[in-house]
């Protein structure tokens, strides 16, 4: 049994991720009284900095992120107080040799290792730590995505981490598992009687999940070409949440429980290849255009250099099982789209049989359930009712909404980052919301058949311009079959 760790070693400790996100979540944990008593941090990074020209990187980093009206001075000093910094060049043998000196100095208990760094550096890291030692049971290792780039350097990479540290000891992260609402969408199905029966075919016409974003490229451009949209989000946000959507009811709210569960489902894709890849999916790359009025330029330009990167994804997938047998499961992401939003949309079937007859046959639309996590988290169910009032040609009906607001329902919680819920159970050793080997080459396995397929027949991204939904063709998916994306 894993015990509170004692100290946290972040690799990549003035990395982008660092700064945005990882900093900031400790300092919310910090002030909250969450984190284990006489935890220490070490960051490491190349930069040739010294004690405190890193802490007051850290510093500027969580006044960055938290509102200055917010921060509270002797939270962030308790936190720097925990902190120190050795910079290292793991290429070099010295470099490295000082780093798990300090490791071993500074160690009092468990250690969690945070490898923010770029995945080729993976494995190289995890096998310094075993050369000194440094990956006994009382040690876990925090993976960030992406993990390869398909399946086989994704095995590459489990299989040289797996030398080092036994599965059970690697939390790879998706940080979409540690968002309040993909935890709320668990609380829901299995928290209340009322949807598990309704939850499967006979019930369920269609789902649909989409995650929007207006930012471009940002920046990013080197790694975001190497990946697009397909490895960098539906290989993992997307198909993780419909692993959540789609899975049985785990016998507990524990690690191999949960995982056992969602890598059926994962494992359940109907394959896409060159024989149905031009029916199911649908490529796009932005173009120039305007997200609220603001001119924004093209993919390429952004970029740079010509590009045949998918910036757009969307897919008409299957999970073939008994539950879900014959229901599309439409999957979409995107950059440069009309709004940030996630979101997942499951549509119930129509009524068996209409009682009425004139406008109001006309009106029913099935129930649906929105459940809704960014940016903003809310519940909808979706309704007919009486249109109230009287109308000569007889009752009328209208859609209405049953509509839970959880900052309103919860108005005195903060909005938490997803790091904040991940580090504390990587602190802990609770894996239930990091992603097991299996999961991610089952997932890795049908998302290579899409991109397997896609260079196979030269399918090139279609052209949208930013500020609107994808590619026209993507729409066209889901009309075919009678469905409406919901926008
Ligand atoms: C990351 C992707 O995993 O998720 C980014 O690499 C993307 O391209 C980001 O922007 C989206 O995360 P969030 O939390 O902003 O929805």
């Amino acid at each position: 049994h894993p015990q509170p760790a004692r100290l946290l070693v972040l690799f990549g400790a003035t990395g982008d991720l660092a700064l945005r996100m990882l900093w900031a979540s400790l300092y919310d944990l910090q002030s909250e009284g969450l984190l284990p008593h006489d935890l220490r941090l070490l960051g490491t990074a190349r930069g040739e900095l010294d004690r405190a020209g890193f802490q007051a990187v850290v510093a500027e980093a969580i006044q960055r992120r938290v509102a200055v009206s917010e921060l509270r001075e002797e939270v962030l000093q308790s936190l720097l107080a925990r902190i120190d910094y050795i910079p290292a060049e793991l290429g070099d043998a010295a470099s490295a040799n000082r780093l798990c000196a300090r490791i071993a100095e500074l160690r009092t208990g468990d250690i969690v290792y945070h490898l923010s760094t770029a995945p080729r550096f993976y494995v190289p890291i995890c096998q310094i730590l075993a050369a000194h030692g440094l990956n006994d049971p009382g040690t876990r290792v925090m993976l960030e995505k992406p993990i390869g780039h398909d399946r086989a350097s994704a095995d590459a990479i489990i299989d040289g981490v797996g030398r080092c540290f036994d599965e059970s000891q690697v939390y790879r992260v998706d940080h979409y598992l540690g968002k309040e609402g993909v935890q709320n969408l668990i609380a829901l199905r299995f928290g209340n009687g009322l949807f598990e029966p309704l939850w499967n075919a006979r019930y369920v016409e269609q789902v649909q999940i989409t995650v929007a974003e207006t930012v471009g490229v940002e920046g990013r451009g080197d790694y975001y070409d190497h990946s697009g949209a397909s490895r960098d989000m539906l290989q993992n946000h997307l198909l993780q949440m419909l692993a959540l959507v789609a899975m049985e009811p785990p016998v507990a709210f524990l690690p191999t429980a949960v995982r056992d569960e969602k890598v059926k489902v994962l494992r359940a894709l109907r394959p896409i290849s060159a024989d149905n890849v031009a029916a199911e999916t649908v490529s796009g790359q932005y173009t120039a255009g305007a997200i609220d009025g603001v001119a924004v330029p093209g993919y390429v330009e952004e970029l740079g250099r010509p590009s045949n990167r998918e910036t757009f994804v969307a897919v008409r997938a299957h999970v073939d099982n008994w539950r879900w047998s014959g229901v599309p499961f439409y999957l979409r992401t995107g950059k440069r789209l009309p709004k940030r939003c996630t979101e997942i949309l499951v549509q119930f079937r129509g009524v068996p049989h209409s009682i009425f007859g004139g406008g109001a046959q006309r009106d029913i639309r099935p129930n649906a359930l929105l459940i809704r996590l960014q940016p903003e988290e809310r519940i909808e169910l979706q309704l007919m009712s009486k249109t109230p009032g009287l109308d000569r040609h007889g009752l009328r009906l209208s859609r209405v909404a049953l509509d839970l607001d959880f900052h309103e329902e919860f108005a005195t919680q903060p909005r938490r980052l997803a790091y904040e819920r991940l580090y504390l159970d990587a602190l802990e050793g609770n894996g239930t919301l990091f992603v097991r080997r299996d999961e991610i080459e089952a997932a890795w396995h049908w998302v290579d058949g899409i991109l397997g397929a896609w260079h196979q027949l030269e399918i090139t991204p279609r052209p949208y311009p930013a500020g609107t939904w994808g590619p026209s063709a993507a729409m066209t998916l889901a009309e075919r079959h009678d469905h409406h994306w919901r926008d």
